[in-house]
């Protein structure tokens, strides 16, 4: 099972990375998976920790895929990559191993530190369509327009249907993109 997460890294000259990941457990291990070229990647291979952040603010994956990167963060207790402050739980990690591909290298770190910040208040459907939106977002150069439209139709029914002021924000942030995207594909043809 794949769990939609924040992961916050350093680079070598201390600034925080902030970066939606899909993770998976294996055993006991949490394995993050990035593309290559990936900055989480080389900071992971550089300094070896990270921060996995359980996070139900959505705008913080459209954020961080249209450009709004400055999302408070703390320090974390086990190792020196902060935490977001907003999220509802945190797991602090370290690099043990990687099993290399050319694509999408996995990195297998143990948890050294846990902590919950806040309650799971429940599932909202317009959070999962925001989060749908920006992995469409994501990859925009190789859907087609009818299948940006569809999906589109489809998304906005739980956003006009369960949206809170934060996933209405996200949404409009993720819209712009499209919209320039959708006028760009029509200038060209
Ligand atoms: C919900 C969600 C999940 C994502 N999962 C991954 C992932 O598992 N691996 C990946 O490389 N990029 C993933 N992405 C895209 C990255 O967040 C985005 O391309 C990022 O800027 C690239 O990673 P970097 O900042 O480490 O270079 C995801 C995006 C979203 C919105």
């Amino acid at each position: 099972m794949i769990h939609e997460v924040i992961v916050t890294t350093r680079n070598s000259a201390g600034q925080v990375h902030i970066a939606p990941m899909g993770i998976h457990w294996r055993d006991n291990r949490v394995v993050i998976s990035p593309f290559k070229p990936s900055t989480t990647l080389e900071n992971l291979l550089k300094r070896r920790d990270a921060v996995i952040n359980y996070c139900d603010d959505v705008r913080v994956f459209a954020g961080c895929l249209t450009g709004h990167y400055e999302w408070p963060v703390q320090q974390a207790l086990k190792v020196d990559v902060p935490r977001l402050q907003d999220a509802l739980a945190h797991s602090e990690v370290r690099l043990e191993s990687i099993e290399e591909d050319e694509l999408r290298p996995r990195l297998l770190c143990s948890v050294v530190h846990d902590a919950n910040h806040r309650p799971f208040r429940g599932f909202n459907r317009a959070q999962a369509a925001v989060l749908e939106l920006a992995i469409l977002v994501s990859r925009l150069e190789r859907l087609p327009r009818s299948k940006i439209q569809r999906e589109l139709a489809y998304l906005r029914i739980a956003i006009d249907k369960t949206a809170g002021t934060r996933e209405h924000e996200a949404w409009g942030w993720l819209m712009d993109r499209i919209d320039g995207h959708l006028g760009q594909m029509e200038a060209g043809q």
